[in-house]
């Protein structure tokens, strides 16, 4: 193994944290998509996806250093929702503390000078930096066009154009 136990450990937690990421946002799109937030519903799917990208990503990594990763179970999300706002509310809480175990990890890297894995998980620290720009920008959109229902399918609209944009741009 070319990773320490506790760095293993801070990776299989990564792993595990990125699966209940990518359950969660899919519990969000199932709302939305209920709802009637066709755009939100497809934005939501595609974050659920990209975050299953980011658990095999720390999968691959773990495997790669001989380290063997540990599949987590599925734990239920939380699926009651009161708004489209509270779910973009509940994503950026999410995102940060995402983006502190990230930095955990850095910080394990810094002190057992750990070079590969500092590499490794520097693409999760500026993907942490868009994600929650990305959910602060959509949080301000609340203020800026409003709560009632027209705002709300503005929004929605925003939402599906976006999703729209990252599939062209990935194609
Ligand atoms: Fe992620
Ligand atoms: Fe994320």
């Amino acid at each position: 193994m070319k990773i320490s136990p506790k760095m293993k450990k801070a990776l299989n937690d990564q792993v595990a944290l990125e699966g209940a990421a990518s359950n969660s946002y899919l519990a969000m799109a199932s709302w939305c998509e209920v709802i009637g937030y066709q755009g939100a519903a497809s934005y939501f799917y595609v974050q659920s996806d990209e975050e299953r990208t980011h658990m095999i990503k720390v999968i691959h990594y773990l495997n790669d250093m001989g380290a063997t990763a540990t599949i987590p179970s599925i734990k239920a999300p939380s699926s009651s929702f009161k708004s489209l706002e509270d779910i973009i509310k509940t994503s950026l809480k999410n995102e940060q503390l995402v983006t502190k175990a990230i930095h955990k990890i850095v910080e394990i890297t810094q002190k057992e000078k750990d070079h590969s894995t500092y590499a490794f998980v520097e693409w999760f620290v500026n993907e942490q930096v868009q994600e929650e720009t990305k959910f602060e920008t959509l949080l301000q959109k609340f203020d800026l066009i409003g709560r009632d229902k027209l705002a709300i399918n503005e929004i929605d609209k925003f939402l599906a154009a976006d999703t729209a944009s990252t599939a062209n741009s990935t194609a």
